[in-house]
């Protein structure tokens, strides 16, 4: 979809479907912004017409299609959407409205889809557009490719046009604008890694892509297979992936590394200088049966998102190429495929973690962990990160306890979840903070291992983000528990059913504003 951004006046464009967002004023009342008088003479007051007719009334998640004939409009079809109360208009109505547009065009096949800019405060209109672009464009994402029938396909827009009131800060807008194009790119291409079928995407299917991408963007891109996940001893995940005929990779994206000073014996030193780099780190389970503890059939094909995690982090990743941040950021992206067969681990095996640390593995399907535990020691081993934060499909726990509506944050480091609350908040991708105590750390020690995978029956979220605090040191560190938001059945105005990408504009909304020396402040 080619996003394009104007101050035309939207009736002069041939516009397949031109959207008219309108909001409710003073006691609730539709109000037609006076910018919008043009467009409504142009249909020959079509719009007050239906306003005054009380067909519409401006609240949100309303809308009506009109067809304006005779008048001097060159769009075939004005939509009016509703905005609601126009005092408190926010980025997501915003993306609503435009995924509105674009979900309505779809259906009608049109090519062209324009949108009426509504006048904004100066400072407020860069953001604004940008919203409307992601919402544009994650509504225009479809899973179709399996598809061997055109008919029956949706037919995708192929342009968005948005018209802003003459006088604005043109330039300005567009960057925004191009900003709002690449994030939702990057969490659209998040959400197809996790709606393929774990046929197609195996452990080495996603490294060649993270390597496809890395290229394609300018990160730099490290995959180890099993040789070296044995030469760095990294007995977790080669736990978890020694079920399946399809062997685990650890995959590693940098994105402006200082390079390693070299020692004086050719030995590398630590980090140049300067604060570490921040790191991100993804569960990436390409399909999770539960392994020898294998899961009941129903609903089991979800679990070819169980890599939702990992797909936020090569999204992300690309987004922090792509929109060239200035300061350092490594992805690490644990991949296995759980499986039970003759050479799965099972449950009573005890595995060495990187770490040195061993683990008691009660219940296979409890392996999310057990890879992250590597992929996390790693992470802090080789990069020293000043912060990391990792994204897991973790646990059906989180789930029950904050369903679809947020992702879990447990941490250490209270200063870095409340900046990852406030990015989340800013990105509307809710995250709400859980408790991670002692107690948690105690239900996960072992008898005859350093700590198992499994505690008890209860706060089964909270021992989880226990059992991943053994591999983070004293990094600050956040674990989103995004069992519940990585994919979702109840669509809205530009999320259908499937991936939604969570993760992607949180981190680069935290990235956005990056500063790791503050973050003791
Ligand atoms: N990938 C699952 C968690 C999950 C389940 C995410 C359903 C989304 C929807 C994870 O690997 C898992 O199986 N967790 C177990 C842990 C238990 C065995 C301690 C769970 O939550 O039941
Ligand atoms: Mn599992
Ligand atoms: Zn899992």
């Amino acid at each position: 979809m080619k996003v394009t951004v104007d101050s035309r006046v939207p009736t002069d464009v041939a516009a397949d479907l031109l959207a008219v967002p309108i909001g409710t004023a003073k006691r609730g009342k539709p109000r037609l912004s006076p910018r919008f008088a043009v467009i409504d003479r142009a249909t020959r007051g079509a719009i007050s017409a239906a306003l005054g007719s009380g067909d519409f009334s401006g609240k949100s998640g309303e809308s009506l299609l009109l067809y304006p004939s005779g008048g001097r409009s060159r769009a075939k079809r004005v939509l009016l959407i509703g905005l609601g109360d126009e005092a408190k208009i926010d980025a997501d109505a915003l993306r609503r409205i435009a995924g509105r547009a674009i979900g309505e065009g779809t259906q009608r096949r049109a090519n062209r889809v324009s949108i009426a800019v509504p006048s904004s405060p100066a400072d407020a209109l860069p953001s604004r557009v940008q919203a409307l672009v992601e919402g544009g464009v994650l509504s225009g994402y479809h899973f179709d490719g399996y598809r061997s029938k055109e008919d029956g396909a949706p037919r995708k827009p192929g342009a968005l046009s948005l018209h802003l009131e003459r006088g604005g800060d043109l330039r300005g807008t567009r960057a925004a604008a191009r900003r709002g194009e690449t994030l939702a790119e990057c969490q659209n291409e998040a959400r197809r890694l996790s709606d393929t079928p774990a046929n197609d995407l195996p452990p080495a299917e996603l490294a060649r892509q993270a390597r496809a991408m890395a290229r394609e963007v300018g990160l730099r891109a490290r995959v180890l297979d099993v040789p070296a996940l044995v030469r760095e001893k990294m007995g977790g995940i080669l736990a978890v992936g020694g079920g399946s005929a399809n062997p685990p990779r650890l995959i590693v994206l940098e994105h402006r590394l200082p390079q390693k000073k070299t020692g004086a014996k050719g030995k590398k030193t630590a980090r140049a200088s300067g604060p570490g780099p921040f790191c991100m780190v993804g569960k990436g389970i390409t399909f999770d049966s539960g392994g020898i503890s294998i899961k009941p059939s129903a609903g089991m094909d979800e679990m070819k998102h169980d890599m939702s995690g990992a797909a936020a982090v090569f999204g992300a990743m690309r987004a922090c190429a792509l929109l060239d941040l200035p300061h350092p950021v490594v992805g690490v992206i644990g991949a296995a495929e759980n499986m039970p067969s003759a050479t799965a681990y099972r449950p009573g095996d005890v595995v060495r973690a990187m770490s040195g640390k061993t683990i008691e593995v009660l219940n296979t399907d409890a392996e999310g962990r057990v890879v992250l535990a590597d992929a996390l020691h790693y992470a802090r081993t080789h990069y020293e990160p000043s912060a990391m934060v990792d994204l897991a499909t973790l646990t059906g726990a989180c789930m029950v306890a904050l369903g679809r509506w947020a992702t879990g944050a447990f941490t250490n480091h209270e200063n870095l979840a409340e900046r990852l609350r406030a990015a989340g908040d800013r990105a509307a991708e809710r995250i709400w903070p859980m408790p991670l105590l002692d107690g948690h750390k105690e239900e996960i020690r072992s008898q005859i291992a350093d700590i198992k995978n499994t505690g008890g029956r209860q706060a089964g979220a909270s021992t989880a983000a226990a059992f991943l605090s053994h591999f983070v040191g004293k990094t600050p560190w956040v674990h989103l528990d995004i069992a519940g938001t990585g994919w979702t059945s109840a669509p809205h105005a530009y999320q259908r059913k499937g991936a939604t990408g969570v993760g992607v504009r949180t981190l680069l909304e935290l990235l956005s504003e990056w500063d790791a020396t503050t973050l003791d402040d």
